[in-house]
C-alpha cells in the first residue's frame, strides 16, 4: 500500500501490517520523523520516503492500494496527483479518500470561497476545492461515497 502526504502518521494504527506492506511519503521531514516514531511505537516496518508527491515517481502499476487522507487541499494541481495514483496503482487496486472540500449546500460553499484566501495565507491549504469534481475529472471511478460535516468531509471509496 501507498499512502501519500502521510503527515504524523495518524492512520498508522488502523493498518493491519500482519497484512500490509506500506510505503508512505510526505516533503516535511518533521512530520516523517514523527511518522517514524509513531511507527516504531506500534512495531510497524514503513517505507518513509522524503519527497513532494507532486514529483514523486513509482512504475506503473506498483501498488494495490493507495490511501490518502487531508492531502488534496494542499496541492497545485490535485488532479494531476490523483492521475499519478491511478497508474500507480493496480488496475484492480482500491484508491482510498478522506477529503475536505466544498459543502452541500450553497451558503457553506459561498462562506468556502469567501474564507479561501484566508485559508490559504494560515494553512497553505484549500476550502473550497470541489472534491468530487476532482476525483471525476483524473479518471477514478467512485465505488462508494459518505460525506459528513454538511458535505464538507468526503470519504471515498475508488477505482482505477
Ligand atoms: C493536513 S496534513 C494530513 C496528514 C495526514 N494525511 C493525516 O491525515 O493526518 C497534510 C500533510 O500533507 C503534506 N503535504 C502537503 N503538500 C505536500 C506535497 N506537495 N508533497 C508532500 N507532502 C505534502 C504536509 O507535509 C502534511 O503532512
Amino acid at each position: 500500500m501507498l499512502e501519500i502526504a502521510v503527515g504524523a502518521g495518524a492512520n498508522f494504527p488502523y493498518y493491519d501490517m500482519a497484512q500490509v506492506r506500506l510505503t508512505a511519503a510526505d516533503f516535511s521531514p518533521m512530520m516523517l520523523k514523527r511518522a517514524a516514531r509513531i511507527a516504531d511505537e506500534l512495531h510497524m516496518q514503513v517505507n518513509l520516503i522524503e519527497s513532494d508527491i507532486e514529483t514523486l515517481e513509482f512504475p506503473e502499476h506498483s501498488f494495490d492500494c493507495v490511501v490518502s487522507t487531508l492531502s488534496l487541499c494542499g496541492y497545485d494541481n490535485p488532479e494531476q496527483v490523483l492521475r499519478n495514483i491511478r497508474s500507480w496503482c493496480r488496475p484492480d487496486g482500491r484508491i482510498c479518500l478522506l477529503e475536505h472540500g466544498l459543502g452541500g449546500n450553497v451558503f457553506l460553499k459561498s462562506a468556502q470561497h469567501l474564507l479561501n484566501p484566508i485559508a490559504r495565507k494560515m494553512s497553505g491549504c484549500h476550502w473550497n476545492r470541489d472534491i468530487v469534481q476532482i476525483v471525476k475529472n483524473s479518471g477514478l471511478r467512485i465505488e462508494r461515497m459518505e460525506r459528513y460535516w454538511g458535505g464538507m468531509i468526503h470519504l471515498i471509496w475508488a477505482r482505477v
